[in-house]
Order: structure tokens, then sequence, then C-alpha cells
């Protein structure tokens, strides 16, 4: 089973753009609203932010999934560990629970961060390992080359993206996704189907989006710096959808759009798309 579906780590806390008093303000209101999984990155600038909240909420590190993630600018011999340390010092930790790969590197070779990656492990700096952004066909290489199952592919993953591909690559390989850009950074809230499901389910938008989600066995990743909007995320362990509605939600995924695409990451993978399978 997928770490982020142990104990309550499916709802992960994202911490992306947060930094400073606002990081710490909303960490607290997710950390206040039940949220334990925390999702962190070196290219997000937050790390010491992150570390120095975690510390002074007393919660016991073995009560928290904490999740970093290594900037493809430090995939060299020379700076991967030493970038690792750094962010576990910012962290105020010995080790993170689990240690990403942020984004695969930009000539498609994998073979070197992962044994970076895996290097890490083995020194104890991380107990689990996992991937972001990678494409169907890196998560195949990675499966074939490790010793050891990485626990997550983070991806952009929300009702108005296919992501069969990914998915299928996941079941294969026996990666598990994770969500970001989960309520497409609040596109999602302007679709009227959604919100004709949330009214007859009693629900909002964001939890019909969220367990839609979760329903197919993708972890969740969510931002927000609102009490109310974090609480509401996070309540979505109640109810079920029906195979009926999670089908009407599914025809949205043909809207393709995508938050996090080339103009905004030039250095991103060429996605998969289900024409391309
Ligand atoms: N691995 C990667 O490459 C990658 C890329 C992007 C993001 N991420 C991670 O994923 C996390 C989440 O993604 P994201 O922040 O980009 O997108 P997101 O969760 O889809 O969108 C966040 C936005 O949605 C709003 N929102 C959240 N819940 C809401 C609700 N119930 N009702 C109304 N508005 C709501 C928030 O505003 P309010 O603050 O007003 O609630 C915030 O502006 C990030 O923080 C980061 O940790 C990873």
């Amino acid at each position: 089973m997928s770490i982020y579906f142990t104990k309550n780590f499916q709802r992960a806390f994202g911490t992306f753009p947060l930094t400073g008093d606002a990081l710490r303000h909303a960490l607290e209101l997710a950390l206040d609203a039940g949220y334990r999984a925390i999702d962190t990155a070196q290219l997000y600038k937050n790390e010491q932010d992150v570390g120095a909240t975690l510390e002074t909420s007393g919660i016991p590190a073995d009560d928290l999934l904490l999740t970093t993630k290594v900037m493809h600018t430090h995939f060299t011999e020379s700076q991967f560990l030493d970038s690792v340390k750094r962010s576990l010092d910012h962290l105020k930790r010995d080790r993170v629970d689990v240690l990403l790969l942020h984004w695969p590197p930009a000539d498609g070779d994998v073979q070197p961060s992962l044994a970076l990656l895996r290097e890490a492990q083995l020194l104890g700096l991380t107990q689990h390992i996992g991937v972001s952004n990678y494409t169907a066909a890196m998560m195949r290489t990675a499966k074939a080359l490790l010793d050891v199952p990485l626990v997550v592919n983070q991806v952009e993953f929300h009702p108005l993206l296919n992501q069969s591909v990914l998915l299928a690559a996941a079941q294969e390989t026996g990666i598990p996704l994770s969500s970001y850009c989960s309520v497409a950074r609040g596109l999602v809230f302007q679709e009227q189907l959604l919100r004709d499901i949330a009214q007859k389910t009693g629900k909002t938008v964001a939890q019909v989006t969220l367990r839609w989600i979760l329903q197919q066995g993708v972890s969740v990743t969510t931002m927000s710096t609102s009490a109310a909007n974090l609480r509401n995320n996070y309540a979505i362990d109640d109810f079920t959808l029906s195979a009926e509605d999670m089908a009407t939600i599914d025809t949205l995924t043909h809207s393709c759009v995508r938050i996090v695409d080339s103009k905004k990451v030039p250095w991103a993978p060429v996605w998969d798309t289900p024409e391309r399978a």
C-alpha cells in the first residue's frame, strides 16, 4: 500500500508558494485542521519556515509524513547530497520521510539522478524515495533500474486533465500517484457539472473534486491559506462518490487543462496524453 494511504496521510498540505509569516500561519492552520502529511521542496525556499513551524507545533515527528524535493539543478555528484543535507538542516531533521526528485532531468536520462536519490536513502537521509513529474516511460525505466520501490510520482492531477496514461503506468509499475494542482488552482469551481454533483451530495465542489482524485487511488496535495478551505479540503473521508458520478466527472478530463505547462516550466518533459499512449 502507498505510504500516503497509511494513517491519514492521503491528504497532504502543499506549501508552494508560501514563505515566511504566510507559510507559518497557513501551516499552523493546516496542522489544526488535522493535516499530518506536509509537502515542501528546495525550490519553494520555505524549508526553514516549515522546519521552524513543525518544531514549535510540538507534534512528534513520528506522527508526520514530511516530504521534500531535490531541485533538478542539484542533480550532480558534487551537489546532490550536500543539497539534501542542507534541506535536513533547514527542516531540523536527521532524515525526511520522503525525498523526491522534483523534475526529471532536461536530457531525459533518469538513471544518474535516481542513483543519487538511492544513495541518499542508503545514507539514511530519507526513509522513502519517490519522483515528481515523471512520464509513464520514465516510471517504467525507474522501476527497472531500482532495487527498492518508489513510493510516489507526484503529478498534476485534477478533473480538467486526462491522466489515464499515468494511471495505467501506476498500476503497471506499482508506483502510486499523488496529485498537485488538485483543484486546478480554482478552475474547478467554475464547472457546473461539479456544482451539480456537489449540490446533490451535500458537499462542496472542492470536496467532490478531491474525493474523485482519492477514489482513483491517488493521494491528494492541496494548498490553502484559509482555515475554512483547509477544513473543507480535509473532510473528504466520510462520503463516497457513486460510479455514475465518477464517470460523469471523468468527462471533464477532455478539457485538457494543464496548469504547470512548458511556458511556466521550460524544463518540463513532453507530457503523456491519451493519444500518445
Ligand atoms: N511537484 C510539483 O512540481 C508541484 C507543482 C505544483 C504544486 N505542487 C504542490 O502541490 C500543492 C498544491 O498545488 P497548488 O497550490 O499549485 O494548486 P491547488 O491546490 O490546485 O490550488 C491552490 C489554490 O486553490 C485555492 N483553494 C484551495 N482549496 C480551496 C477551497 N476549498 N475553496 C476555494 N479555493 C480553494 C487556494 O486559495 P485559498 O488560499 O484562498 O484557499 C489556492 O489559491 C503546492 O502547494 C505544492 O506543494 C507540486
